[in-house]
């Protein structure tokens, strides 16, 4: 699969088998495991020890915002049926303010055959039974604010649900006024086994042709994901119209914006041309080809401007967020509007969240990249979410994985970035890939068994505490199961014990929301040729002094020296600020530095 490409479930579960291999190879060469139980340092500054939920003055509060997704679902279950729901997700609300975050995504919501549990919207402007009303979404919404969190939604416009009313209407006759609102084309042709030939080559990113053959009507409709999804056609400005419609019923509603689904596939090529084969075939035994006719059309970028122009009508700042899996930097700020800044105020960075290699060298130039090479945009950057592994899978080593996940998690929290995290990755929740197909939810997940097994690995419930269901949930059963190790990954034990991943989270966080230099300071790399160590200065903003930040990627202990002074900054009194290596917790210099493997240090300079 190229980086354009919207999943990476199947490279990365490809990538995790032999990667994981080799890191177990090399960690085992060193007793890594005392290390691996380090404890985080007590030396938070008296500044960051501000209630999480404080509020922020900075009119734009997405830029520095901790985004965090919750796939509803699987978050709380209020009612017992074994499903999460609205009412479920405000009776967390204390607990999300606790960890510091400034707003919620939430994945779709709407009412949905759920064929793509809730990618497949039938209805634009309610809720879905399951998930509760719309009165029970103005009462989150309500109750969120009181706790300064911000409600955004998911916003799912390159297709609806076969079942919506405009796809009913659409396929009803080719005369419908609604038969243009989706893409439909005459068959190629009849192959040998009489059958009508798709219009083109073109495959839906879930297998299979992207072409869904209308008997009645006797043409083809074309859609990117499951057939259940249709693709709206773009290029009628009446579905523009309508969807904005829906855009504003939300705004009205008090949303703070939208993540905006799969958004770079709005558009096709007009002349249907034929992908070119990349060569061989992807795990759902269809031919790699290049998606230049069907992903990131240039057009798409004139509906984000009217999109942008219709959330700036509304008070208090709203975001628009891009699904934006794109090959470069460059293609990413155009997502911005580049200096414009007059689309999207955050496109999700994939390039250093996705890396899937604890390469350091890797890391130092995508978040440089994504420093100097987006017209001083604010990037926007996520190791975690619905569709791929877990981050704990994709980087852990089997040994250290809570010292790579606390690493990660440094990354993400000290770089000048907005970000975003997936529910449970603060605790260190892991994949549960089912093991049987008759298990598995995901369509793709049994289309493609064994080679791609889904997505439901990544969208266990979440685990509260070490009750039944993981205090999840009452049901005899729970929608997918719960993680096995549920006992002790869960935000009660982790809550009682100083050196947990949740409360290293929640440290970092606090830091980054009363340090003015970890939120605005200028990011610039330090010791750049280092292939082991990730290190980079943020320069001092306002009473704040710089901050320094290394990293070890490897196993293996590695001593660093730095010069912060290639970075401007001339200060010689060097403390600790946070640590998980206990030998590191007294530094005051930065010469001949040791970190053991995998640690973390963020100190500051003056
Ligand atoms: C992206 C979503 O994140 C994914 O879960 C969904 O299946 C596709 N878009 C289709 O909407």
């Amino acid at each position: 699969m190229s980086t354009s490409e919207p999943y990476r479930t199947l490279t990365t579960r490809g990538w995790i088998f032999f990667t994981t291999l080799w890191i177990l190879a090399a960690a085992s060469l060193y007793n890594g495991a005392a290390l691996a139980r380090c404890q985080t340092a007590e030396a938070i500054p008296a500044a960051a020890q501000i209630s999480a939920g404080t509020p922020q003055n900075d009119g734009l509060w997405w830029k520095h915002a901790v985004i965090y997704e919750i796939y509803p679902r699987s978050f709380q279950d209020s009612d017992g049926d074994g499903i999460g729901d609205l009412n479920g997700i405000t009776e967390r609300l204390d607990y999300l303010q606790s960890l510091g975050v400034d707003a919620v995504w939430l994945s779709p919501i709407y009412p949905s055959p759920q064929v793509d549990f809730g990618y497949d919207i039938s209805d634009y402007e309610n809720v879905d039974p399951q998930y509760g009303t719309l009165a029970d979404f103005d009462k989150l919404v309500a109750e969120a604010k009181k706790r300064d969190i911000r409600i955004i939604m998911d916003m799912v416009m390159n297709h609806t649900s076969d079942k919506h009313k405009w796809f009913v209407e659409s396929e009803a006759s080719k005369s419908n006024p609604k038969r243009d609102w989706y893409v439909w084309r005459d068959a190629k042709g009849v192959g040998a086994n009489g059958k009508p030939l798709p219009p083109n080559n073109w495959i839906s990113v879930f297998g299979g042709s992207a072409w869904e053959y209308d008997p009645k009507t006797k043409q083809f409709y074309y859609h990117k994901f499951y057939k259940q999804q249709p693709d709206l056609n773009w290029r009628n400005p009446a579905v523009e119209n309508a969807m904005f419609d829906s855009v504003r019923f939300w705004l009205d509603r008090n949303v703070a914006g939208f993540r905006l689904d799969a958004i770079p596939t709005l558009f096709e090529d007009p002349q249907m041309r034929d992908e070119p084969a990349t060569g061989g075939i992807n795990a759902q035994s269809d031919p790699n080809l290049s998606d230049i006719y069907t992903n990131n059309l240039p057009q798409v970028h004139d509906v984000m401007r009217r999109l942008r122009a219709v959330t700036d009508k509304y008070p208090g700042n709203r975001v628009l967020i891009g699904e934006t899996y794109l090959p470069n930097v460059q293609d990413l700020d155009k997502w911005y509007g580049g200096a414009q800044r007059n689309e999207l105020q955050l496109p999700m960075d994939m390039q250093v969240g996705f890396t899937n290699k604890l390469d350091a060298s890797l890391f130092r130039q995508r978040i440089n990249d994504a420093q100097t090479q987006i017209n001083g945009n604010q990037p926007l950057f996520v190791f975690d979410n619905h569709d791929n592994v877990r981050s704990w899978d994709r980087y852990g080593d089997g040994v250290h994985d809570e010292a790579i996940a606390r690493l990660l998690a440094t990354v993400l929290f000290t770089s000048r970035a907005a970000t975003l995290m997936y529910y449970g990755e603060e605790l260190g929740m892991v994949t549960t890939t089912p093991t049987r197909k008759q298990d598995v939810k995901d369509p793709i997940g049994i289309t493609g068994w064994p080679k791609e097994k889904g997505r439901d690995g990544e969208r266990t419930p979440m685990q509260w505490d070490d009750s039944k269901n993981a205090g999840f949930s009452t049901a005899a059963t729970t929608w997918l199961p719960v993680a096995e190790n549920y006992h002790t990954t869960n935000v009660k034990t982790e809550e009682g014990n100083p050196d947990s991943l949740l409360n290293w989270h929640k440290k970092l966080i606090a830091m980054r929301r009363s340090d003015t230099t970890l939120r605005d300071g200028k990011q610039v790399m330090l010791d750049e040729t280092n292939p082991f160590v990730l290190s980079y200065a943020r320069e001092s903003v306002g009473e704040n002094p710089a901050i320094i930040v290394a990293l070890n990627f490897t196993g293996e202990p590695r001593t660093i020296t730095l010069d912060p002074s290639t970075a401007g900054i001339t200060g010689k009194t060097v403390s600790t600020l946070i640590t998980d290596a206990p030998s590191l917790r007294q530094v005051s210099s930065l010469q001949h530095m040791t970190l053991p493997p995998y640690a973390s240090w963020v100190g500051s300079v003056k």
